[in-house]
């Protein structure tokens, strides 16, 4: 294996349904700091279970995933390893209703106990330079799809983590709102070394990745 790898994913295998349905096979591929990855296939081929057995939403039923060289089966506390080094984005924004938007990226902040000031100042910078300054204090239900969207990815990127695990990111956006996400996802990747991977059904976005995994029934094609 390379040591270079920023995640290295080896024979994984999950099913469900007590062995009923295999969501995926046995899938390996590795990827380094700075990348972008499109990971696609039809629908039900195994992308979002792939994604949330590296984000360590779920473990693997075979083979095993290694993240910044920490073997994912050896972690005990999913939530310690996520904070400051896994960003997630969801089709669905999943952001808290009550909270505004500064005050939702904000939150991942709090975890890694960055003081009150600084968390204020880095989500205001980064709101602002998604163009959101302006909405930085209104609640999610007040703003458009597209800035939720642009928000849930300030809020998966403040923490500057290594790893980003987008899952149909634009999926619910016209198509200048999806490469505007795109492009903050992609910049995230290069001005931070980070590795990027991002489930999507639409080939431009693929094509404009990096490289590609494409998966069919639950296995690598
Ligand atoms: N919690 C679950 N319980 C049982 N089966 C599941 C579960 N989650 C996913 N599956 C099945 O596992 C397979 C892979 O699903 P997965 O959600 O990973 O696909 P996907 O590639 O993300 O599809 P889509 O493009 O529609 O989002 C499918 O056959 C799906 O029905
Ligand atoms: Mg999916």
């Amino acid at each position: 294996m390379s040591e270079a790898a920023l995640l290295q994913v080896v024979g994984v295998g999950r099913d469900y349904d007590r062995g009923a349905v295999r969501a995926l096979g046995r899938v390996t591929f590795s990827a380094g700091a700075g990348q972008t990855l499109a990971l696609t296939g039809p629908s039900g081929c195994g992308k979002s279970t792939l994604l949330s057995l590296i984000g360590l939403l779920d473990r693997p039923d075979r083979g095993h995933i290694e993240v910044l060289g920490l073997d994912l089966a050896t972690i005990r506390s999913a939530h310690a390893f996520r904070a400051g080094r896994v960003g997630f984005v969801f089709q669905f924004h999943h952001m808290v209703a009550s909270m505004t938007l500064q005050e939702n990226v904000e939150a991942p902040m709090l975890a890694l106990g960055v003081p009150r000031a600084e968390r204020r100042s880095r989500a205001a910078q980064l709101l602002d330079a998604m163009g959101l300054g302006p909405r930085a204090g209104f609640l999610p239900s007040h703003v458009s799809g597209g800035e939720r969207q642009r928000a849930a990815v300030a809020r998966a990127l403040v923490n500057r983590p290594a790893l980003v695990l987008a899952d149909e990111p634009t999926g619910n956006l016209d198509s200048r709102n999806g490469q505007c996400v795109i492009e903050l996802l992609v910049a995230h990747a290069r001005q931070h070394q980070a590795l990027v991977l991002i489930a999507t059904h639409n080939p431009e976005i693929a094509a404009a990745m990096d490289a590609r995994i494409e998966l069919r029934d639950g296995e690598r094609v």
